[in-house]
């Protein structure tokens, strides 16, 4: 078996231009990192910092989501050069393909499906929680029958549902009209961020920042499998506060910023992708990174941190200090904002399957384009309805993590296959070089490891399960059905 049978980079690029598989070039690069922004700003910031700041980092939260753009900065630096170098849609897949070989890129083909498919589920049924609360504020109660899963005391979860259907409809019809409605939504989004850092400035207290380290002390033992990994091989007992707490939540708050590597998914509907595609990625995560280190230390100075909320902390700070008005702006915020993320996770999943479909590593008929509103639009509604699926009817809580162990490991790829085709393919020309080359892509790798080694053992056994799965199926579809594979052996 040839396992590391590779598709050459030039092979990549004719691909895009063949009649009925190509996708539509309107993209620029502020559009690209209003898509970045678009996605990575959603659950992540509106629900996790209080969680973190309650029981890992104290008022020194911002901490964590600074260190943890540290490690996504320097997967970013390692996903430019290769966006800028093979600009072709499908990401960390199509380079793996370029460099690593059919079999790897299919596992990562397959293990970003964790990220955007099952993230987009996760993120859908974060926005019903948010979407409730908001209708409740106006009177109505929706029943959790149909607002919950199975398993989670519902019998199916509409909202859901509801938002991956629109969304999904919304992709089908064209990628501009897409991003004119992501435009307006981030517009909100940041605006109503914006709001908490300024309006919540006027409500910090400095008192709630001392001490801004609180003391270490070791976390009541997580038993068997909801241990850390680390603590299991190494012995080190997982840490609340004090720097160890800091860096243990940074495998928490790195959901945050999941998404922005999507930018380099749509690298084949960019204008000039080699410039655009690095303003993209880089520009929404440092855009991103300023965002969260001012929220979450001004909603960090408004309440003692013991008082934070866990569901709503950027809304409940500003009940706590009397002014509810804004409280319920902050919501419609979430509500809005949270849309696009579920958008473009989608859109960077149909992305995915398009190129799988196109290499013949999942059935071609998916990646045929639509003629009128040239979007793929099989892969987009396949992958739409198995995610209404999973985020009507299965609870989903548990499995949030597996979506960070799934990115990380595509970072940790990209970044070592970022070296292998500087040694491989000298010659080609690379419009943004990653600095530093070998020791960014080592310092990434290291980085998403210490941040993969914080996750608990089962999410790493989920992960493992995920991923035999992946080899099965392609034992039995895609190495035999494989365009490349089918040149090499007629
Ligand atoms: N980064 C995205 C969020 O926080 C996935 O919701």
């Amino acid at each position: 078996m040839d396992l590391r049978r590779t598709k050459t980079v030039e092979q990549s690029i004719r691909d895009t231009e063949e009649p009925g598989h190509r996708l539509r070039r309107a993209l620029s690069a502020l559009d690209l990192t209003v898509f970045g922004v678009g996605v990575i700003v959603g659950t992540g910031i509106f629900v996790l910092t209080g969680q973190v700041a309650r029981e890992k980092a104290g008022p020194a939260v911002a901490l964590s989501f600074i260190f943890a753009a540290v490690v996504c900065g320097l997967a970013a630096l390692c996903y430019a050069e290769f966006a800028s170098t093979v600009p072709v849609a499908g990401s960390a897949y199509t380079f793996s393909y370029a460099t690593l070989g059919e079999f790897p890129a299919w596992i990562i083909g397959w293990d970003l499906i964790l990220e955007m498919a099952l993230g987009a589920a996760v993120v859908a049924v974060g926005w019903s929680g948010y979407f409730a609360s908001l209708l409740d504020d106006v009177g109505i109660t929706v029943p959790d029958s149909i607002a919950a899963p199975p398993g989670d005391g519902g019998t199916v979860n509409v909202p859901a549902i509801g938002l991956v259907v629109a969304v999904t409809a919304l992709l089908v019809l064209g990628i501009k009209v897409s991003s004119r409605v992501n435009a307006i939504v981030v517009t909100i989004k940041i605006a109503v961020v914006l709001l908490v850092i300024v309006a919540g400035l006027f409500f910090v207290k400095g008192a709630n920042y001392h001490p801004f380290i609180p003391p270490s002390k070791p976390t009541p033992s997580e038993g068997g499998l909801g241990a850390p990994l680390m603590q299991v091989l190494f012995g080190i007992t997982p840490a609340s506060f004090g720097w160890l707490g800091i860096f243990a939540a940074i495998a928490i708050v790195f959901f945050a910023y999941i998404g922005f590597d999507i930018v380099a998914t749509a690298a084949e509907e960019a204008r000039r992708p080699q410039r655009d595609i690095p303003i993209g990625l880089i520009g929404s995560l440092v855009i991103t990174a300023v965002l969260y280190a001012a929220v979450s230390t001004v909603v960090a100075g408004m309440q003692n941190y013991k008082d934070l909320s866990t569901e709503a902390p950027l809304a409940d700070a500003f009940k706590a200090v009397g002014h509810p008005a804004f409280a319920t702006i902050i919501d419609v915020g979430a509500v809005a904002g949270l849309i696009t993320v579920v958008l473009i996770l989608l859109l960077g999943q149909s992305r995915i399957f398009f190129a799988m479909g196109r290499d013949g590593l999942m059935p071609p008929w998916l990646s045929a384009v639509h003629p009128r509103f040239g979007t793929p639009y099989r892969s987009t509604i396949l992958m739409g309805t198995i995610v209404a699926v999973l985020a009507g009817f299965i609870p989903l809580a548990k499995l949030a993590e597996l979506v960070n162990i799934g990115t990380l490991f595509a970072f940790l790829v990209v970044s070592v296959a970022v070296v292998i085709l500087r040694r491989t393919r000298p010659d080609l020309p690379r419009s943004f070089r990653t600095p530093w080359v070998p020791l960014i892509p080592a310092l990434s790798v290291l980085g998403c490891l210490f941040v993969m080694i914080n996750l608990p053992v089962e999410t790493w056994l989920r992960f493992a399960a995920w991923l035999v799965i992946g080899v099965v199926v392609y034992a039995a579809y895609g190495y035999r059905r494989s365009r490349v594979g089918a040149v090499r052996n007629p």
